[in-house]
């Protein structure tokens, strides 16, 4: 077993990572060997340390004298002698393996034998890093999450080789840290990259085809799944070089899933030097290099959008009782004159009640998800309705262009997707067809902003933006607990403590229910032919059986 518990611990690398780890570790008391390459490097990795803690006392979080402790705990230096006597180093030097490898065996060299090497890598492979030392067994992955200061998941990745008694100190010292530790067995991407990287690189492919823009897509997830902030955001905060990187890595070694191949837009920004915060600019523009600050740039949206929408007072709503009750309320509330006209799922051919829509200038219905109902239904709206109505269907699983084509004037339909407000507010997936005119959306965007949604403007394929993007994701982690890699909990943790996410995926299965998740699996596959998202054979198994996710009992 370990004697004393770890004193003094070496950080090497002070980038996007490294300079947070070292605040982690002299804010619980540890002496901190910070390590950098160059002078420059240095000075800017103290620098993002003073302002990380000067933040914290500003906050009220820290006093000015534990400030000043906790820096005069932290000794800074270039190149790596100044390590030979800690009791662990981790490192945080760019994501490459020979970079790695090579460090390591220089760590080898310098520092005592019992000194543990532990590596903050994100996909590589630990057992590669481990094998270019003579000490394998000490070697372990530490893989905190950005920033480090904040969130509370460290994996541990042990692998073939890590001594049971280093697992143990570490995970003690992650405790010590006030971290959880997961411990996981050494694969590509461990937990939370595993699952987070596909979306990414995914939203990055969304962008780059024009299916949605930069600021749609980072809404769309922030308001209708709820996530801290959107996956472009994220990126600009990874660094888009790192992220590159790993996307590379999961690629190879995590099976050539094509989703993990990263999207040509990435590395074109990276080759420009579009690094995210880090370098001023990525997908967003920042106040200066490191900042969190977005300012506007050239794609930022016009300040007077909406030319062109077609005024809308008299909105209908069709649907069954209590859902068109329900839809009719959100536009009364917001001040537009509402008239709904009730009708039952399935009912098709002669409804009178549809006549009262003659005069509206919106029509929305929220008819049963079918599309042989919904089809009827805009075949009938196209007689009653004026001819510049605009028509909406609020499916959120249907084709849109399946459903405007019926009304026989395409041009006038759109899909509007209400989807359920989130502590963060509340969004419209405003779906726009190949017939869609571009009137029609501006109109329908005009309406959202009247109901004081954030509307997201999107193609009309499977899914459209936020189910695209979360739905692979949910699969992949019923693909990892299937596989036996980590469980339930600690998958549910690693996206909620690791990244921020207000649940994990299993919760998130569960609130959906896995049975509608294996719908709109089936349907993402079915449209797509993309092998990565067919639906997980154990979420089939669990919808069969009838059974959630967190409520199974263990096997
Ligand atoms: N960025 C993230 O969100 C994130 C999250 C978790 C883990 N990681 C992992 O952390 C590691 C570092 O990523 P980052 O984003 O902080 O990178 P970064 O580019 O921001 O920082 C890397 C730092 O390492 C320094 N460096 C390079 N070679 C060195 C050497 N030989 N000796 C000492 N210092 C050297 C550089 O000067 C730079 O300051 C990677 O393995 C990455 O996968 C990154």
């Amino acid at each position: 077993m370990q004697g004393a518990p770890l004193a003094t611990v070496g950080v090497v690398g002070l980038g996007a990572m490294g300079a947070g780890i070292a605040e982690v570790f002299a804010r619980s008391g540890l002496q901190v060997v910070a390590v950098e390459i160059i002078e420059e490097a240095l000075d800017r990795g103290r620098a993002t340390l003073t302002r990380s803690t000067d933040r914290a006392v500003a906050r009220g979080r820290l006093s000015g004298t534990d400030r000043d402790a906790l820096l005069g705990r932290i000794t800074f230096a270039v190149g790596l002698s100044a390590l030979a006597e800690v009791d662990l180093v981790i490192e945080a030097v760019p994501e490459r393996l020979d970079l790695k490898r090579r460090l390591f065996a220089d760590l080898d060299r310098i520092c005592r034998p019992g000194t543990i090497l532990a590596s903050n890598t994100s996909s590589l492979s630990v057992t590669e890093i481990a094998v270019a030392t003579g000490r394998p067994d000490r070697v372990v992955g530490m893989h905190f999450f950005n920033p480090a200061p904040v969130m509370k998941l460290v994996e541990v990745v042990r692998t073939v080789t890590t001594s049971t008694e280093v697992v143990g100190a570490v995970q003690e010292l992650c405790a010590r840290l006030g971290k959880v530790a997961v411990t996981i067995a050494d694969r590509a991407g461990f937990v939370a990259n595993a699952l987070l990287f596909g979306y990414l690189n995914q939203a990055v492919g969304m962008l780059e085809s024009g299916y949605a823009g930069r600021e749609e897509i980072d809404t769309a997830m922030r308001l209708g799944a709820g996530l801290p902030m959107g996956p472009l955001t994220l990126l600009d905060l990874i660094g888009l070089d790192t992220a590159y990187e790993i996307l590379e890595t999961m690629y190879r070694r995590g099976g050539r899933d094509r989703r993990h191949a990263p999207v040509p837009l990435l590395r074109q920004m990276v080759t420009a030097g579009l690094l995210g915060r880090k370098s001023g600019g990525g997908f967003y523009r920042y106040e200066r290099p490191g900042s969190a600050i977005v300012v506007p740039d050239g794609q930022t949206p016009a300040a007077a959008p909406l030319d062109g929408a077609r005024p809308v007072r008299r909105v209908g709503v069709v649907g069954p009782g209590e859902a068109a009750e329900g839809l009719g309320e959100i536009f009364r509330r917001a001040g537009y004159d509402v008239v709904v006209v009730a009708r039952d799922a399935g009912r098709s051919g002669g409804s009178p009640g549809l006549t009262a829509l003659a005069d509206a200038d919106l029509v929305v219905e929220a008819v049963a998800d079918e599309l042989a109902s919904k089809q009827a239904l805009f075949a009938e709206l196209a007689e009653v309705c004026k001819p510049e109505a605009l028509l909406a269907t609020t499916t959120g699983t249907l084709p849109v262009i399946d459903i405007a084509m019926a009304a026989r004037r395409p041009a006038e339909v759109v899909g509007l997707h209400l989807l359920d407000p989130t502590p963060a507010g509340a969004v419209v997936e405003i779906v726009r067809t190949v017939r869609s005119s571009p009137e029609a959306v501006t109109t329908a965007r005009a309406v959202c902003a009247g109901l004081g949604r954030a509307g997201v403007v999107c193609g009309d394929r499977a899914g459209f933006v936020v189910r695209a993007l979360l739905h692979p994701y949910l699969n992949d982690a019923v693909r990892m607990l299937e596989a036996s890699y980590a469980t339930v909990d600690d998958i549910d943790h690693a996206m909620t403590l690791g990244c921020g996410y207000p649940a994990g995926p299993f919760e998130v299965l569960d609130r959906v229910g896995p049975e509608a998740a294996l719908r709109i699996q089936r349907r993402l596959y079915r449209e797509s032919r993309e092998p990565g998202l067919a639906p997980a054979p154990l979420l089939e198994q669990v919808v069969t059986a009838g059974r959630s996710f967190r409520g199974q009992p263990a096997e």
